[in-house]
């Protein structure tokens, strides 16, 4: 079943304003809201005095219209009291500064306060909810690590990481030799000398830095997994989810997502921006357990809390096509934020489905009739998953060493991640998304964008990969540094020399906008001719042959990419950063074949694949017509004809065919 919804916070409403709202949600078919995320004050007025019965009477009367709910526990902004009553509990920044309360996210999750409010609340919102007809599942708080919340630098903080550390590295001897702490002096001898690398004059030691960014994480981790085993508990039939901020870099959600049945994220795009964007987002997000749902999916204006400025009107089609491409990248449930927009507080300016004024506008016959829609193909898309034979390796522990030392400015390991995601699309193919450790059996090629935290057991895992038949697509950086975040004392690529058949005779980053040019080498070569920036490496091949050489200056001739014949299959090395049009270009020639040709660039297409066959989505993100040209005539869901081969797709148009 597709899941079609909106965020509610009926503690925002009167009796009287909220009258009409759940006539004008069934009419619009919504089929679930999810409430309750900030209204711990309203659950728990008082410390152990708990309060439902409010709640209770908008879940019965949603209920009645065929409406279910997904509760969230209210852990995001404790009650005023609680934090009177424990202000140790508020988050410190690196200076020492503590993050107050008045907003949200303000609370330490180490802090042991917090801990046992939250459990409290989590453990009464579940015995009292786990029963009543019409919940079928829970968010867990909102948003862990919004506001950069993630890192906290508080006393809970440093003896909590202490602790982490002892846990990791038994004792100070082994954290010493892992962190090569001889340099600056940082060696310890007791674990009370450790601290959290708070403001200092100088950057931290890149491997305590990277140890902290890991402990931060897991804080988060643990977080939900504690709320996550509470609610499978008592709940043992309502899933539970996360709403996940797509590619925000600060929580390892690969480890987030193990504690949901399903992880969720939101989705607030700018119409004009990169449609690409939100894909990445989304297959990220499915990545983690194969399914997700967008919770929150922009259906207005946005208005910042902290610039107090009013973001840009959806223009019409927006809110419909940013439904479908959730939808075609394989989400089983789409709620928009918000229901109505807020008369009140920080967010009055983030409008909803409805204005203020809550009368039934453009924005609101737009989403009825996507409502309609999704209605309409609610058993066509039962079942159905997005499958392709490409992965990318995205890994927290590399995002987050590369952002502590990019090596050249300017350098953001996601955006390297989302130019390959970026090429890979535009030939057709989805993407998934793996992590070290991820089985990559179905895959045909595998991209390990700057897989710079390298140690043998990856190496091996690749190499049995292509050796099998796969093809590997590595970039520069890699191989250079350790898990721990020191640099290997071998010649780079490290840990791929062997699959990658060469070795890195120079890096070179630049600085001040140089570029040079490469041109293809060897045979058929899928590297074209391009100008690359930021940093080259000089490459000398072993087994590999080369595919790409300088072809000026002072680097002119030598190797800048090459490819390695492994077992049964294929490794290349870039030892420069493609720009968008030349990776295009490489992805075509080494990915499968896609059954569509020529995609126009603000075109997206994916597949849902089930028993019955599979869907094709066709998105026309643009504004302008475009033409795309199918395999063959097919069956077109939304409209009931069978146009083709050749299609027109109008500027904002979404088709779906069944294969
Ligand atoms: C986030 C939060 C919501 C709301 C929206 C709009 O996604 O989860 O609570 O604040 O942004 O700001």
């Amino acid at each position: 079943m597709m899941y079609f919804g909106a965020c509610y916070y009926p503690e925002h409403w009167t009796p009287k304003q909220a009258k009409d709202h759940i006539p004008l949600m069934k009419q619009a078919r919504i089929n679930v809201v999810r409430m309750g995320e900030f209204a711990w004050n309203r659950f728990e007025p008082e410390q152990g005095r708990y309060r439902f019965e409010w709640m209770d009477a908008v879940i019965q009367a949603l209920h009645k219209e065929g409406i279910s709910s997904v509760l969230c526990t209210p852990t995001c902004i404790p009650p005023q009291w609680a934090v009177q009553k424990h202000p140790g509990m508020l988050q410190r920044d690196a200076e020492g500064r503590v993050r107050n309360p008045g907003s949200r996210c303000h609370c330490c999750k180490n802090a042991p306060e917090y801990q046992m409010l939250a459990d409290r609340i989590v453990d009464q919102m579940g015995r009292h909810y786990a029963g009543m007809p019409g919940v079928i599942g829970w968010q867990t708080d909102n948003e862990f690590g919004c506001h950069r919340t993630t890192r906290c630098y508080c006393d809970h903080c440093q003896s909590a990481f202490r602790d982490w550390l002892l846990e990791k590295y038994k004792d100070t001897d082994s954290i010493n030799q892992a962190w090569g702490a001889a340099f600056w002096g940082f060696e310890f001898q007791q674990w009370n000398e450790i601290s959290l690398p708070r403001h200092m004059p100088a950057g931290p030691n890149p491997s305590h830095w990277l140890d902290f960014a890991r402990f931060s994480s897991d804080t988060q981790v643990k977080f939900q997994r504690a709320q996550y085993e509470l609610l499978k508990q008592l709940c043992p039939n309502h899933f539970v989810t996360h709403n996940l901020m797509g590619g925000f870099p600060e929580i390892d959600y690969w480890k987030l997502a193990e504690y949901t049945d399903f992880p969720s994220w939101d989705n607030y795009p700018e119409s004009g921006e990169d449609p690409f964007l939100p894909a990445y987002q989304h297959e990220i997000t499915r990545s983690f357990r194969g399914r997700f749902w967008v919770m929150e999916q922009k259906s207005g204006p946005t208005g910042d809390a902290n610039t107090g400025l009013m973001g840009e009107q959806p223009e019409p089609g927006d809110i419909r096509r940013w439904t479908w491409q959730a939808v075609a990248n394989g989400a089983d449930g789409v709620c928009y934020f918000r229901w109505r927009a807020c008369l009140s507080g920080a967010e009055q300016y983030w409008h909803g489905i409805l204005d203020h004024d809550g009368v039934a506008r453009r924005r609101y016959r737009e989403v009825a009739e996507t409502g309609a829609e999704l209605a309409k193909l609610g058993d066509a898309l039962a079942g159905t998953v997005v499958q392709t034979p490409v992965a990318i390796l995205r890994n927290y522990a590399m995002l987050w060493s590369a952002e502590r030392q990019p090596g050249a400015p300017g350098f953001h390991y996601d955006n390297h991640c989302y130019e390959i995601y970026r090429a890979v699309k535009r030939s057709g193919h989805g993407c998934d998304f793996v992590d070290i450790a991820s089985d990559l059996g179905k895959y045909a090629v595998v991209f390990a964008p700057c897989a710079c935290l390298v140690d043998k057991a990856l190496a091996d895992r690749l190499d049995a990969f292509a050796q099998a038949g796969g093809t590997v697509v590595l970039t520069p950086q890699s191989g250079a540094r350790t898990p721990a975040n020191t640099m290997w004392a071998y010649p780079r690529p490290g840990a791929f020399v062997a699959m990658a058949g060469l070795t890195v005779e120079e890096v070179r980053p630049y600085h001040h906008g140089q570029t040079e040019a490469i041109a293809p080498a060897g045979g058929s070569s899928p590297v074209p001719a391009a100008a690359v920036e930021n940093w080259v490496e000089v490459l000398t091949c072993r087994e590999a042959q080369p595919v790409a050489q300088f072809a000026g200056g002072r680097l002119k001739g030598a190797c800048a990419a090459t490819r390695n014949v492994r077992g049964k299959g294929t490794v290349y090395y870039l030892g420069v950063y493609l720009p968008p049009a030349a990776m295009e270009t490489f992805a075509a020639a080494v990915l499968p074949p896609f059954p569509v040709a020529d995609i126009p660039p603000d075109v997206e297409i994916t597949r849902r694949t089930g028993k019955q066959g599979s869907l094709l989505f066709v998105i026309n993100h643009g504004r302008q017509p475009q033409t795309v040209v199918l395999p063959k005539a097919c069956p077109e869901l939304l409209s009931g004809g069978t146009p083709g081969p050749e299609i027109k797709l109008e500027g904002n148009q979404v088709l779906v065919f069944k294969l």
